[in-house]
């Protein structure tokens, strides 16, 4: 920086009406650090969340199903189906919304994940693109608040370990650049699931901190 710039950045700041925490540069990183505040790991029964919109890991034909997609059509009522059925199914990472009914929550986003067949046929894209479509859909709609299950890793046996990994970097890229939804939760059925989520997770969380594993719990 020329001598002079700098000078000029110091008088600047020196009148600068707020002091320079609030520089661009400090909003930016607070705000990204803040993104991370809006995911949550829970363990429950998704059919009983309160968020606004809840997600169903739905087949193509969007007609009901066992799993957590049989919980929620339970749960909502026939309804629910009467309504699915005027939507002509729905493609593979896309997603669908419907009305709640029954259920606590308003709305229920519907996406059919992919089938695992090994990893060699787009499966990880596809997942990628559940959580993605469903976010997408959500922001449009002015959604504030998402619960998801775990999609794919029931019958579609995609395998945990690898969905997790799949699930929450699609979901965290979404929220660094986006605002809404402001709260994202993953409603594990299990406290097996949880775990593994909360493993991957706290990886994530330690490496965007600059790698610094917070020990500091640990001591006491
Ligand atoms: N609340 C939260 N999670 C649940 C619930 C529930 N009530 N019921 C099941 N789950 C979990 C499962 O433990 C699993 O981790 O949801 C995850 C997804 O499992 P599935 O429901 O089997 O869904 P998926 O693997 O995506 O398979 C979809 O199954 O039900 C049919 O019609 C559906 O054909 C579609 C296929």
């Amino acid at each position: 920086i020329m001598l002079s710039e700098h000078h000029t950045i110091r008088k600047a700041s020196a009148q600068a009406p707020l002091p320079l925490l609030f520089s661009p540069a400090a909003v930016y990183f607070t705000k990204r650090g803040e993104y991370m505040q809006r995911f949550s790991i829970i363990v429950g029964d998704i059919t009983k969340s309160n968020a606004e919109a809840i997600v169903n890991a739905a087949n193509t034909t969007l007609l009901g199903g066992s799993g957590v997609d049989g919980a929620i059509h339970a749960a909502a009522g026939p309804r629910l189906l009467e309504e699915c059925r005027t939507l002509g199914g729905c493609e593979t990472g896309q997603a669908k919304i419907t009305t709640g009914y029954n259920l606590p929550a308003k709305y229920v986003l519907h996406t059919p994940g992919p089938i695992w067949q090994g990893g060699g046929h787009g499966e990880a894209a596809l997942l990628a693109s559940c959580y993605r479509s469903c976010l997408s859909l959500a922001a449009q709609k002015g959604i504030r608040s998402v619960d998801f299950p775990s999609i794919s890793t029931g019958v579609y046996g995609y395998p945990i370990h690898q969905a997790v990994t799949v699930a929450l970097r699609a979901i965290m890229d979404f929220l660094s650049s986006h605002d809404l939804p402001q709260q994202v939760r993953m409603v594990c059925h299990t406290e097996a699931a949880a775990d593994v989520y909360r493993q991957v997770w706290n990886l994530w969380f330690a490496e965007s901190h600059d790698g610094r594993l917070d020990v500091s719990h640990q001591k006491r």
